[in-house]
């Protein structure tokens, strides 16, 4: 698995799937959330509120993922994480590792090859970056599947992107 960092708009890229860092209502909101239901349009939001009249009554718990399709986006899924909010007093890097090792559990039972991440937690929930790069980075790294062929980091800023290249020259 080819894994890589780029700086740009994670909406816009060429992969099967995107993952969106998401909030437990599903129900969109700023950052990458909101840049994803704008760019996918009205049917990413009506897909969500079916799985919150469905399967996720309650909503996405944090540190899991949950694949919808991705209506206008180039991609042909989305995959929603919900990330620890250091605000919160979410913490434990247990709980974002599984933020990116769900989203590539459910990656590979969709079958998609290509995935797009974005630093979940880095902006709204407060982490910081080097931690997110630290802990992203390592959880792909120790992720053994058969679909999914590169992962790429889509980072917003070049300080970002920084910290998830100094970790994979
Ligand atoms: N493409 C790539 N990265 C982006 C984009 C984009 N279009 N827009 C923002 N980012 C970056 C931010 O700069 C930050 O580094 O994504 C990272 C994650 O930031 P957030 O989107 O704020 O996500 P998070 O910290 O996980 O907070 C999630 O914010 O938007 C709400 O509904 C969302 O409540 C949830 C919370």
């Amino acid at each position: 698995m080819r894994i890589e960092a780029t700086i740009g708009d994670i909406t816009t890229q060429a992969v099967d799937a995107v993952v969106n860092a998401a909030n437990s209502s599903l129900l969109g909101g700023g950052g990458v959330d909101g840049a994803i239901h704008r760019a996918a349009g009205p049917v990413l939001l009506q897909e969500c509120r079916a799985l919150r009249a469905s399967v996720l009554p309650g909503g996405l718990p944090v540190g899991r993922a949950v694949a919808t399709g991705a209506g206008n986006l180039r991609a042909r899924w989305v995959i929603h994480t919900v990330g620890p909010n250091a605000h919160s007093g979410q913490t434990d890097p247990a709980l974002l590792a599984a933020c990116f090792t769900e989203s590539l559990r459910v990656a590979e039972e969709v079958g998609a090859a290509s995935v797009a991440f974005p630093a979940v937690s880095g902006g709204v929930y407060g982490w910081a970056m080097s931690d997110v790069a630290r802990i992203a980075v390592a959880a792909v790294s120790g992720f053994t599947g058969r679909q999914v062929e590169l992962v790429r980091f889509v980072l917003f800023s070049p300080a970002a992107h920084q910290e998830f290249a100094a970790l994979l020259d």
